[in-house]
């Protein structure tokens, strides 16, 4: 990590998670679109509109949308909601992206702990990851650290720019054992 990079990192206090409002819409952008060009993470359409996109991650209520601010700066984002309808929603599911500048700074462990805590609250009975890249290791690793487990690979289900065809994992956070 190169100096400038190290100076853009938030100190590990210097934000807050809160309810995501319209007008942070402009400074979540940034973030998603970085995720979703970049093609490693996510089996998002990289050339989704900034329209298309605000649809789909500034998801109504019941679901929720989260940023981790620091002043008026989003450091990350995460949304989350029940995985699927009717008879498959005492299930939650949800996304989450932190900036580049600000990684590795306990941005997305406090995401997820809020998500967990969220699904908790309203009473959920897991939450379920449908779509994590095997090769992500940040992200598995933050979720194994919070108690989640992988149920299944769906075996070269993404193409990645740089590993080619990798799994999918299923994660899982049974809620009702913990
Ligand atoms: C995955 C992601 C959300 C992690 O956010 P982050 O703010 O960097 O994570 P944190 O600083 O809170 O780190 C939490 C844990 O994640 C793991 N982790 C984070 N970065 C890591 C890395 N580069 N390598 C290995 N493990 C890593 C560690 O277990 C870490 O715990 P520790 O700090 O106790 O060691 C972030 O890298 C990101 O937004 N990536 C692109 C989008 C994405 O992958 N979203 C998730 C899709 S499933």
């Amino acid at each position: 990590m190169d100096a400038t990079a190290d100076r853009l990192r938030p100190a590990a206090s210097a934000f807050t998670i809160r309810e995501a409002h319209e007008d942070d819409w402009s400074r979540i952008w940034p973030i998603v679109h970085d995720v979703i060009t970049e093609q490693r993470t996510f089996p998002y359409d990289p050339a989704m509109s900034e329209r298309e996109a605000e649809r789909g991650w500034l998801v109504p209520a019941p679901a929720r949308v989260v940023v981790a601010a620091d002043g008026h700066r989003v450091l990350g984002t995460a949304n989350m909601y029940a995985n699927r309808p009717g008879p498959g929603n005492h299930i939650a599911s949800g996304s989450l992206m932190v900036a580049r500048r600000a990684r590795g700074a306990g941005v997305g462990r406090a995401l997820v702990t809020d998500m967990v805590a969220w699904a908790r609250r309203n009473g959920f009975a897991a939450i379920q990851f449908n779509a994590v890249v095997d090769t992500n290791t940040a992200a598995i690793r933050l979720y194994e650290s919070l108690g989640f487990i992988t149920l299944g690979v769906a075996p070269g289900a993404f193409r990645h720019p740089a590993d080619g065809h990798v799994g999918l994992r299923i994660m899982w956070l049974d809620l009702r054992q913990s």
